[in-house]
């Protein structure tokens, strides 16, 4: 079939140059946008008067018609139409006649695919904004009912300091609020039209731009054409935005495999959200964190591809550019998939609180504790810690916890200490003590979930 450029051309594409240019088996995918986005151009063409009102109608009419055709699976895509903006220009030719040639008037494929994909965006943007939220909501609620499971917290994978598991799930509802403004953020910069820019250079026609914008949601537009067809940073700041958030759950999920091992055993996944073994009977594994974490790996593998798909192209469209568009499903259906089961895998799982607390009370996690009790017998804190140091190595070799030392033990390392030692160390006072704003103690996590809850309805 003659291509919709032919004119210029006296020899058809070679067969294998058409499969390689070709874009339709991905780019159907925009279908809907490029529909919408046609008929605001079709609209705003009839009421300019550089078509009649009557041609837009016919335009806009035949296009609708399409979008029902394609959606009740009725189209069937041509790969010699290359790309999904000449398969429907096609379409609409050969349903309304000449006058759908009109449509292409003051337009060119080069702003278009550039409004095409930020309208994608801005909706998948929007579905995973409430995915993230769902995931927000479910942690806040497991740290609501975990404000007083105590817990070790961890630094460099060694017992630190008890802390609850409300506390340690706070932290995660940290980032995955970033996660959300950083997205809420990146919709601002991307919600600017950049139809009207035409190949690179504007168009001769009395375009109306801001109209267009109005109708298709854009808050403004582009104010350099070429500029506008050019642009990628909103791919690449979403693919940016999607691999600091898939780091924040391979982190989650790394936690996960660690606890729900025999040797932590902080937690149990359901059965649901785990996977048994071909060989070993046995075998619960967490392969969904597995995965997940795995899946990071990819996405972060699609933003150097598109960073680096950008670094040489001069101004202004270059068809490099297409290859935005495979990663970026890739990155937005991965984002959502993980965001979707992360949130039931959360809700489901069950906590071991007595392991939790255990592990809370041996390692030595009120070490700090005791060298801030007597610190506040007026002991330097740097011979405070000297002194601790000394009772956990002694502690060591007679194989106890600080806590089951007796007084006499302990005053032979400081005659200070005093009975209520006892009481200074115990982890549920090591946490509650913990009152700085942002700690671990009730009070301050009660605190902190009630701003979450703030940050969650402010977005409803
Ligand atoms: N399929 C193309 C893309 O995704 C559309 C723009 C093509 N423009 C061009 N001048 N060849 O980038």
């Amino acid at each position: 079939m003659s291509k919709l450029w032919g004119g210029r051309f006296s020899k058809d594409t070679d067969k294998l140059v058409e499969d390689f240019h070709s874009s339709i088996s991905f780019d159907q995918k925009l279908y809907q946008w490029d529909i919408k986005g046609s008929i605001a151009h079709a609209r705003m063409l009839g009421n300019v008067g550089v078509i009649t009102k009557d041609e837009a109608e016919q335009i806009i009419d035949g296009l609708t018609e399409i979008l029902i055709e394609i959606e009740a699976g009725k189209v069937v895509f041509d790969p010699s139409s290359e790309d999904i903006h000449m398969n429907i220009e096609v379409l609409l030719t050969n349903k309304i006649g000449a006058v759908g040639k009109k449509l292409h008037t003051g337009r060119s494929r080069n702003d278009q695919v550039a409004v095409d994909t930020r309208m994608y965006l801005r909706a998948e943007i929007e579905t995973i904004h409430h995915l993230l939220l769902d995931l927000i909501t479910t942690l806040i609620n497991l740290a609501e009912t975990h404000k007083e499971t105590i817990m070790p917290g961890y630094t460099h994978l060694q017992r630190a300091q008890p802390v609850s598991f409300a506390h340690h799930l706070l932290a995660y509802v940290e980032m995955f609020k970033r996660d959300c403004t950083r997205l809420e953020d990146t919709r601002i910069r991307m919600n600017v039209l950049p139809l009207g820019s035409g190949a690179l250079a504007g168009t001769t026609f009395p375009l109306d731009r801001q109209q267009v914008a109005k109708e298709l949601d854009f808050d403004s537009v582009c104010l350099n054409s070429m500029d506008g067809v050019s642009d990628r940073d909103f791919i690449l700041e979403f693919m940016a935005d999607a691999s600091i958030s898939l780091m924040h759950l391979s982190r989650l999920c790394e936690e996960i495999i660690l606890w729900s091992s025999q040797e932590f055993h902080f937690i149990d996944l359901d059965d649901a959200y785990s996977t048994g073994s071909s060989i070993m009977p046995q075998k619960k594994n967490p392969d969904v964190a597995e995965l997940m974490r795995g899946k990071t790996g990819r996405v972060y593998g699609n933003l150097m591809a598109m960073l680096t798909v950008m670094k040489g192209i001069p101004l202004a469209y270059n068809k490099d550019m297409q290859e935005d568009k495979e990663g970026l499903f890739d990155t937005v259906e991965t984002w959502q998939k993980c965001l979707l089961v992360m949130t039931p895998m959360l809700k489901t799982v069950t906590v071991r609180q007595e392991a939790m607390l255990q592990a809370a009370r041996g390692g030595f996690t009120n070490a700090t504790d005791l060298a801030d009790y007597l610190v506040r017998k007026n002991i330097p804190f740097r011979d405070a810690h000297s002194i601790v140091g000394r009772l956990v190595a002694y502690c060591l070799d007679e194989g106890k916890n600080l806590d089951d030392l007796t007084l006499i033990e302990f005053k032979t390392f400081s005659p200070l200490i005093e009975n209520d030692i006892y009481q200074a160390i115990a982890v549920e006072t090591c946490m509650a003590n913990r009152n700085t704003i942002g700690g671990p103690s009730i009070a301050q996590v009660e605190a902190t979930i009630s701003a979450d809850r703030q940050f969650l309805a402010q977005r409803q």
